[in-house]
């Protein structure tokens, strides 16, 4: 089956858990950066989104480009979220985006990752080392098994029904968190001199273009969403925040996680 999979990752976890996924279910996939342009999903037998948690729902890349999608009546969808212990809204939101382009649900994801939230990391979480822990691998086999039938079932001629995805009820009763508070808690980032090497990786990788290079990374703290994709994937350990400074960081997958969906 071609397969297109849409997806946003900052730092790695999303992306190889796509591709794990994608092998798993032995899908003739290809991967598209919802930064970039679009490609012509109408193309694909099936259009996979897979997306972090950011805040308990999809970052606002994923929703920018779910939102800006053609219709795509009638083509089997699938949904991948990776997440720090706590997806929330996120798989449904991706779910009703899909569907609300004419995209049918076919299943649905979920992966635990280790967390890339910078006062989580340095707070240490030695369970986050574990990740994927035995049990989650036996569930996400188990999503992955189940997701398979269903599609092998489709293939065959058989009718299957859409999939429903719906946050528990704990979830869908959270409250939305502002940019505001999640900035604040950020705080305003610096540069040490002694250690940037005025390489460029933050600007190119900030998706909100709030970093200019003079040739020192300045940072406009109103564009800035306090993402902490310039923290977490500064080469040097170059940016500090007032609470946050050469610790916390979180470069991209290691450990377990890498070991057991990179291979
Ligand atoms: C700003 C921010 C907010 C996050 N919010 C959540 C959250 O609400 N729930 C959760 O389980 N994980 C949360 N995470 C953790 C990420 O969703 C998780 O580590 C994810 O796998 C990162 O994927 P990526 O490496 O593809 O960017 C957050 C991380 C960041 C940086
Ligand atoms: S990524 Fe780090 S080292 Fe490179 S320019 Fe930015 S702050 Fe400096
Ligand atoms: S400047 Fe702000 S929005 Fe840009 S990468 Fe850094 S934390 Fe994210």
């Amino acid at each position: 089956m071609k397969a297109a999979i849409c997806y946003y990752s900052a730092t790695g976890n999303t992306r190889l858990a796509a591709q794990f996924v994608a092998k798993r279910l032995s899908l003739d996939a290809e991967l598209f950066d919802v930064r970039d342009a679009a490609p012509d999903l109408s193309k694909y037998d099936l259009v996979a989104f897979a997306s972090p948690t950011d805040w308990l729902e999809e970052p606002q890349q994923m929703r920018a480009f779910m939102g800006a999608l053609p219709r795509l009546e009638g083509k089997p969808s699938l949904v991948i979220v990776t997440h720090g212990g706590m997806p929330g809204r996120t798989p449904a939101n991706l779910a009703k985006a899909a569907t609300s382009k004419g995209l049918k649900i076919i299943g649905c994801v979920v992966v635990r990752a280790p967390d890339n939230y910078p006062p989580i990391v340095a707070a240490g979480r030695p369970k986050d080392l574990l990740v994927p822990t035995d049990e989650e691998l036996a569930d996400l086999g188990k999503q992955l098994g189940e997701l398979k039938a269903r599609m092998e079932a489709a293939a065959s001629g058989k009718e299957v029904g859409p999939a429903i995805v719906k946050p528990s009820l704990i979830f869908s009763m959270l409250p939305h968190i502002s940019r505001s508070r999640s900035k604040k808690q950020q705080g305003p980032k610096s540069v040490d001199e002694k250690l940037c090497t005025k390489c460029g990786k933050c600007a190119r990788s900030c998706p909100y273009s709030a970093i200019a290079l003079n040739p020192l990374p300045t940072f406009d703290e109103a564009k800035c969403w306090g993402c902490w994709a310039c923290f977490n994937l500064c080469p040097a350990k170059a940016i500090y925040t007032r609470k946050l400074r050469g610790k916390g960081q979180y470069p991209g997958p290691t450990g377990r996680y890498k070991e057991k969906y990179g291979a």
